[in-house]
């Protein structure tokens, strides 16, 4: 009975119970909401190179207990990070206009040190998935497999083009 659905929820449910921290890049520069680049990770990792127009806000959902969220302004993680916010619970950061965060990360307090330190090397990812809202209203949330498909997705998506933005894989169920 391995059907797709199934093997999406049970995925869904394996990333659950490993409390994968979905966090997101925006181009809002005041609140979280609107199109984002978006990572999924367990924590410890640096997740950025999104184009420049996102990253204006920044978003982690449901961060768990003893967690400490960070947001810089260097595209690796490896500066001193511009923002911090600590769990439990959602945290939005915006950057006012002011601040541009070219990447972000989560890590468990205690498993990892926060990276104050330029030498420090750091896991750097692309983020796993888009998610915005076409012009019927509909949510939709797709796949991103290489930088490459970023850059064009955030191009489609700056031009409004949800036909192109359609023909990338969905991940269902929406994660928000
Ligand atoms: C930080 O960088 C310095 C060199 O600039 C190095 O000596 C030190 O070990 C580093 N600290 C960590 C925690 O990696
Ligand atoms: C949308 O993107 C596709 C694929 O790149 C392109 O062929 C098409 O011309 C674009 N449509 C508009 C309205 O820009």
């Amino acid at each position: 009975m391995q059907t797709p659905l199934s093997l999406a929820l049970l995925l869904l449910l394996a990333i659950r119970c490993t409390q994968a921290v979905h966090y997101c890049a925006f181009t809002s520069t005041v609140s979280c909401t609107g199109d984002a680049f978006c990572c999924d990770d367990n924590g410890g990792f640096c997740c950025g190179q999104w184009p420049v127009a996102w990253g204006w806000s920044v978003q982690w959902v449901s961060l768990p207990s003893s967690t400490e969220a960070q947001g810089y302004g260097d595209g690796t993680c490896s500066s001193n990070s511009a923002v911090q916010a600590f769990g439990p619970g959602t945290q939005c950061r915006p950057g006012g206009g002011v601040q541009r965060f070219g990447s972000i990360n989560w890590v468990h307090l205690g498993s990892k040190k926060r990276n104050d330190n330029a030498t420090l090397p750091q896991e750097c990812t692309i983020p796993s998935s888009f998610q915005y809202t076409d012009d019927s209203g509909m949510q939709n949330v797709i796949q991103i497999t290489s930088k490459t498909d970023m850059d064009v997705i955030g191009s489609h998506a700056l031009a409004r083009n949800w036909t192109a933005l359609a023909g990338y894989p969905k991940l269902t169920p929406a994660v928000y």
